[in-house]
């Protein structure tokens, strides 16, 4: 791997935790929330976290492309690299107090996943990884956990506020799944879900219709931490779409059996 690439884990990760920093300041104050439909909330802090992130990447890679859950993303197709941004993933959580949030940071390379931060600033936690480099907290080496059976597992999902056609799915898969784990937990976060599944605190996670931004980031930390990303039938992960079944190696096709067992359209 080349010295610019370590650059770039360097900055995205540095963005990532200011980003979270950031969010934490400006949570003690009052609250300014918009509906972008009746469960899907932003809030001024949403808009500033990536009004940060955003005035940064253009400031070290003018050239860059960048997607940007709030909007403030450019595409001018002048550079492979693409940064894929959720400035506050888990605004539900953070609008209640709940704190379960974070900052995630994808980048990518003609379409391939080269570099990930994601940042909880309720733990002071950075997740990163960089394309065959490996995953890391705070600087550790992180890995999947090694969990072989699914009677043995805790596994996460969570449920997309845009699609209501995978409600039923899941309340099925709910109902189904629940009692062949040790668990099942719905924490609201796609990012750090993907991040906890990154160093061994769950076994496996599936959620559908999510966006690119929800799980860019958090799908190469899964891989490079030795675990396993796909789409519901174990076919690659379509960024696009946003069906992804994660899971460490072991736990990753019960996932995908269970899911099947479903004839759901997906
Ligand atoms: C949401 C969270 C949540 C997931 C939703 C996402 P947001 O992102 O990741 O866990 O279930 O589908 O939209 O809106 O809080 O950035
Ligand atoms: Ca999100
Ligand atoms: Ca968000």
């Amino acid at each position: 791997m080349n010295n610019f690439h370590d650059q770039l884990i360097g900055d995205a990760s540095s963005i990532a935790r200011t980003a979270g920093e950031l969010i934490l300041t400006l949570s003690t104050r009052e609250r300014q929330i918009s509906y972008k439909s009746s469960r899907d909330m932003v809030t001024e802090v949403d808009q500033a976290s990536e009004n940060y992130i955003v005035s940064e990447i253009h400031r070290l890679y003018p050239e860059h492309e960048i997607l940007a859950e709030e909007g403030g993303g450019s595409s001018s197709h002048s550079s492979p690299y693409k940064w894929i941004i959720d400035p506050l993933d888990g605004t539900t959580n953070f609008v209640h107090g709940f704190p379960v949030f974070a900052v995630s940071i994808g980048i990518q390379f003609e379409d391939d996943l080269l570099v990930a931060a994601v940042y909880d600033p309720n733990r002071q936690e950075l997740f990163s990884a960089g394309k065959g480099q490996g995953a890391f907290l705070n600087g550790e080496s992180i890995s999947v956990s090694q969990t072989h059976d699914l009677g043995k597992s805790l596994l996460a999902t969570g449920f997309s506020y845009f699609n209501d056609d995978y409600f039923k799915l899941n309340m099925e898969l709910w109902a189904s799944i629940y009692g062949k784990t040790q668990g099942l937990r719905r924490a609201g976060a796609a990012a750090i879900d993907l991040a906890w599944l990154a160093c061994g605190r769950l076994d496996g996670l599936w959620e559908f219709s999510l966006k690119p931004w929800d799980i860019a980031a958090g799908a190469l930390l899964v891989t490079e931490a030795g675990g396993m990303v796909s789409g519901p039938r174990g076919e690659d992960l379509d960024l696009a779409v946003g069906h992804i079944i994660a899971a460490n190696p072991n736990i990753h096709p019960h996932i995908i059996k269970e899911i099947n067992l479903f004839n759901h359209r997906l």
